[in-house]
């Protein structure tokens, strides 16, 4: 394995706390490649049981977000001959409530996260409140009879254990069920330089080629890749038991293109866009200029961290989740505050942590861009967006 990207000691990118809270600490932000099979995976592994059993992660309630999930269905449930849906790390059940909605039979989550598990049973989701494996796979099966599709969105790159996870889904999974497997594809995440998507919850950065490679010391073979913008580029692996791979992904795995000069470029550009960010937010604040972040996304966490800001430059940091309001920038004294005083605020620049949704975030926001505020969209290199794009976004 060779190092490839490094941000040194950072912090978890989602410990947001209160003052008096206890943190989780620090651990090393590293990421090695496999020169063999083309896998990236960070080099430090965080227990489960420190980033996850309370999760500030809520699924997205933004518009970007149903149009994924109405877009997702659709494509999957036409591959499919039943409707019984299963989701892994169902989060607060919002895909499910959706997807019950427009045509599954039944419905079942699987989620570790306590806090996510209870409000998913309050919005009527039944949940298993568990991590993924064998025991809960054995329990999911007992619960459901027909299970026709098993998402896993946004699940699989916060693995340790691969071949513990593919038992599991072996065990759930009949000859028809379809798992689809979404994640962040390593390709668009390199193209775009969001390197922010790299923190301790993201084990693995995947390429089709290192999947591949996974896949066959399993049951399953890919059917199909779907790729969808959200989240800056993702990929939603079909898999199935019992067929062989189509000729169309056969060549989709041998065209795609990424090796350790891919990374090495990465890693160069990353540094690059750190510091011009950093001095841009240093320059702005020191003129008197009010900075803000908009969006404590992980991300944020990954960015302020790596330009090492402090209150004194970016003064705070807006978020509609309410899970995170009054709570800190994990690693920073930078408060998160509610979205809805951002107006009031009125700050003269925001830097645009939620870049995923930043069509969204401009539309909701034309009233003050028009009053003359800027936003800074990090990605994929630094730029202000003011007045003359709200017309262009609305
Ligand atoms: P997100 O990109 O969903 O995830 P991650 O934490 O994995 O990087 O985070 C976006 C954050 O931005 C989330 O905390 C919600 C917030 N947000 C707003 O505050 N306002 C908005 O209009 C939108 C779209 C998001």
């Amino acid at each position: 394995m060779e190092k490839v990207f490094s941000l040194g000691l950072q912090p978890l990118a989602n410990d947001f706390c209160v003052e008096e809270d206890e943190r989780a600490g620090f651990a090393p932000l590293e990421v090695l490649l496999c020169p063999r099979c083309g896998l990236a995976q960070l080099s430090v592994v965080v227990r489960p049981d420190v980033l996850y059993r309370s999760y500030s992660y809520v699924t997205s309630k933004s518009v970007m977000m149903k149009e994924h999930f109405a877009r997702l269905w659709r494509d999957v449930f036409e591959m499919s001959t039943h409707n019984g849906v299963i989701e892994i790390g169902s989060n607060d059940g919002d895909f499910l409530k959706f997807i019950a909605q427009n045509g599954a039979t039944s419905v079942l989550g699987i989620e570790p996260a306590s806090n996510l598990a209870a409000i998913a049973a309050v919005n009527g989701i039944q949940t298993i409140n568990a991590f993924f494996g064998l025991g809960s796979a054995t329990e999911a099966a007992r619960i459901m009879n027909e299970r026709g599709i098993i998402f896993a969105r946004h699940v699989f790159c916060h693995v340790d254990n691969w071949m513990d996870f593919m038992k599991s889904l072996d065990l759930l999974a009949g000859q028809e069920t379809i798992v689809c497997i979404e994640v962040p594809y390593v390709v668009d995440q390199i193209k775009t330089n969001s390197f922010d998507q790299i923190y301790h919850e993201h084990l693995s950065y995947l390429s089709l080629r290192a999947f591949n490679a996974l896949l066959h010391r399993t049951p399953f073979r890919l059917r199909k890749v779907l790729r969808y913008p959200i989240h800056g580029g993702a990929i939603v692996l079909v898999i199935q038991k019992g067929i062989s791979t189509p000729p169309e992904v056969e060549d989709q795995i041998k065209t795609e293109n990424l090796d350790r000069g891919s990374w090495q470029n990465f890693s160069d550009r990353s540094e690059g866009l750190i510091k011009c960010l950093g001095d841009m937010i240093r320059q702005f604040a020191s003129a008197g200029r009010r900075v803000v972040g908009y969006g404590a996304s992980a991300k944020s966490t990954v960015w302020i961290n790596a330009m090492g800001l402090t209150r004194k430059e970016l003064g705070c940091v807006y978020d509609c989740t309410q899970q995170k309001w009054y709570k800190f920038i994990p690693g920073t004294d930078i408060p998160v505050v509610h979205e809805g005083g951002f107006y009031v605020d009125n700050p003269d620049y925001a830097v645009m942590f939620a870049w995923n949704f930043a069509g969204e975030c401009i539309s909701k926001q034309a009233k003050w861009l028009k009053g003359g505020g800027h936003f800074i969209v990090p990605v994929p290199a630094p730029r202000l967006i003011g007045a003359d794009s709200v017309a262009a976004t609305v």
